[in-house]
């Protein structure tokens, strides 16, 4: 009998500690692409009630997608950034629509202490929305801060005002605050930078997480920061991307970052066909668990999926690859006839697969691409060429990259090779893509027809080739090995002037 009451005693221990204090292996993890309501006219002054009327507007639609992906067992979704009040405001038009948003060291359930920070009903709304359905909750809001002539930075307006992202816990509870570092061109209209890159974490029963916002994803601050010095297992990444074929579509770079860091990371975009924003996934280090890619719907979409907790404890993690091992050893191949094409603005060096298989060499200054490949038939009304860029891409943003892409061109013309393409009849029945990088931060790109990703379909190994052995699912539209030499960015790369 004296073992009943201990037990018993264990058992209540058990259920009073609730389930969530228990280390997991795997978690389920949301992510909700959402078709914004957007402001009739942001540029428009309104008053805190017609602003609160609109983020209201845009909650009713997340609370559905949140209550959802709890049903569906999800431990956190993810919504994207601008989600709540969308873009496109000054300063001013702006001001209606932010909260203070304070550190989360405060430790605050804005649902059961809604006034403790003055008005802040957006936030009370997202934090009850996390505690009744028991699910982490990522949103991206705008917080404001007053400031003084004490501070020779503050605005003339007395204050900053910054592109947030807020994570409110099962409880309710704000466990995180990020202030976006890398501000997108024109967003330097309505925000601020804060001084300083905010690396920004927290920890769960699932893992160690990270997150930042956006155009931070190019950047070394705090990005690449929070995974090889505060080794977070997950990203966090609310996002209004607007997608840039051939290299700068949503699905495509942000699944490729996580391999390349080897992080899960959790994607949200906006929905906006119109403005081509669209794309948002769940990836792991070795591919996408879900994606979500669609310019004919116009409503959101929910994509929910299982990712281990700790990736790098799992059997399939990659093994650390040195990017340039294998490109750096071999013999060049024969530099066939090259000539030069523009992508997004960049020059590169380009090489015709004129075969039905080969092994190409083409260089740009310290670069040097391989490629061999086997096409499963050479057609006449496509062209495929091999490509190398290493410089500083300076349009949109500035920052150095070194690229190796193998791509189909917009059309027979070679003048087209680099335009945005969409579709392709050329299936491969195996590539092998290396570089001689200079840089370790290299992310790998596989984008077949449709825009479609291939999870599974290839792999990088350890001596920096990116390989498939078997034929490709669908066409292909790019095989790209994308480097990002962050040590040759100019200095304060992320306050992109702008010339008004
Ligand atoms: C100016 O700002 C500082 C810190 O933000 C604050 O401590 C101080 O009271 C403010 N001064 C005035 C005159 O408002
Ligand atoms: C969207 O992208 C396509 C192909 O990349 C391009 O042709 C089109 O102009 C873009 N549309 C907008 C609104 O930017
Ligand atoms: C990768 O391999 C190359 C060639 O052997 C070597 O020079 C370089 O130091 C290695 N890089 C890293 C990051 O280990
Ligand atoms: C480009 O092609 C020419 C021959 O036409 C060759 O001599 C040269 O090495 C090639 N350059 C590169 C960078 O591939
Ligand atoms: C490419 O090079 C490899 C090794 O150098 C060789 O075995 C192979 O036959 C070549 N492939 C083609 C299609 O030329």
């Amino acid at each position: 009998m004296i073992s009943f009451p201990s037990s018993w005693h264990v058992l209540l221990f058990i259920l009073a500690m609730g389930p969530r204090t228990f280390a997991l292996d795997t978690y389920t993890a949301a992510v909700y692409e959402h078709s914004v309501i957007l402001a009739k006219n942001p540029l428009k002054p309104v008053s805190s009630e017609e602003a609160l009327k609109l983020m209201d507007e845009n909650m009713d639609v997340l609370e559905e997608a949140i209550k959802s992906a709890a049903k569906q067992g999800a431990h956190i979704i993810v919504t994207p950034e601008g989600g709540i009040y969308g873009f496109g405001f000054t300063r001013g038009t702006l001001y209606p629509y932010l909260e203070d948003i304070p550190d989360p060291q405060v430790n605050w359930i804005p649902c059961t202490d809604p006034e403790r920070f003055g008005s802040s009903p957006v936030q009370k709304r997202l934090s009850c929305l996390a505690r009744h359905n028991s699910i982490y909750v990522v949103a991206n809001i705008g917080d404001k801060k007053p400031c003084n002539s004490t501070d020779p930075k503050c605005p003339g307006d007395g204050h900053y005002q910054y592109n947030t992202d807020v994570v409110f816990d099962s409880d309710g509870k704000l466990v995180a605050r990020y202030h976006k570092f890398n501000l997108f061109m024109i967003e330097q209209l309505q925000y601020d930078s804060p001084k300083e890159p905010e690396p920004v974490t927290f920890t769960t029963p699932f893992g160690k997480f990270g997150l930042f916002t956006c155009f931070d994803v190019l950047f070394h601050d705090p990005a690449v920061t929070l995974v090889s010095k505060l080794h977070v297992d997950t990203i966090l990444f609310p996002t209004a991307w607007i997608n840039v074929l051939p290299h700068l579509t949503a699905i495509e770079f942000h699944s490729a970052w996580a391999m390349g860091m080897r992080v899960n990371f959790l994607a949200s975009n906006i929905h906006l066909p119109s403005r081509n924003m669209t794309g948002s996934g769940i990836y792991a280090p070795d591919g996408s668990r879900a994606y979500y890619y669609d310019l004919e719907s116009m409503n959101g979409h929910l994509l929910v999926a299982e990712l281990d907790s700790h990736p790098s404890r799992s059997p399939s993690y990659l093994p650390s690859v040195n990017w340039s091992l294998y490109a750096t050893t071999v013999e060049t191949f024969t530099q066939d006839y090259n000539f030069t094409g523009s992508i997004f603005f960049d020059e590169y060096t380009f090489s015709e697969l004129h075969n039905e298989a080969g092994n190409l060499t083409v260089c740009q200054k310290d670069l040097c691409c391989h490629l061999n490949y086997r096409m499963t038939e050479k057609r006449e009304d496509e062209r495929y060429v091999l490509g190398a860029f290493d410089g500083l891409h300076v349009v949109e943003g500035e920052y150095y990259l070194q690229i190796c892409t193998l791509l189909k061109c917009g059309s027979t013309d070679l003048q087209t090779c680099g335009e945005a393409v969409t579709t392709a009849h050329t299936h491969f029945d195996s590539f092998s893509l290396s570089g001689t990088f200079s840089t370790n931060y290299v992310f790998p790109e596989v984008l077949l027809s449709g825009v479609r990703l291939a999870p599974g379909e290839f792999q990088v190994l350890s001596d920096g080739r990116l390989i498939s052995q078997n034929r490709t699912p669908q066409p292909v539209l790019t095989v790209t090995l994308f480097g990002r030499w962050y040590e040759k960015d100019p200095p304060n790369s992320h306050t992109h002037s702008i010339i008004l």
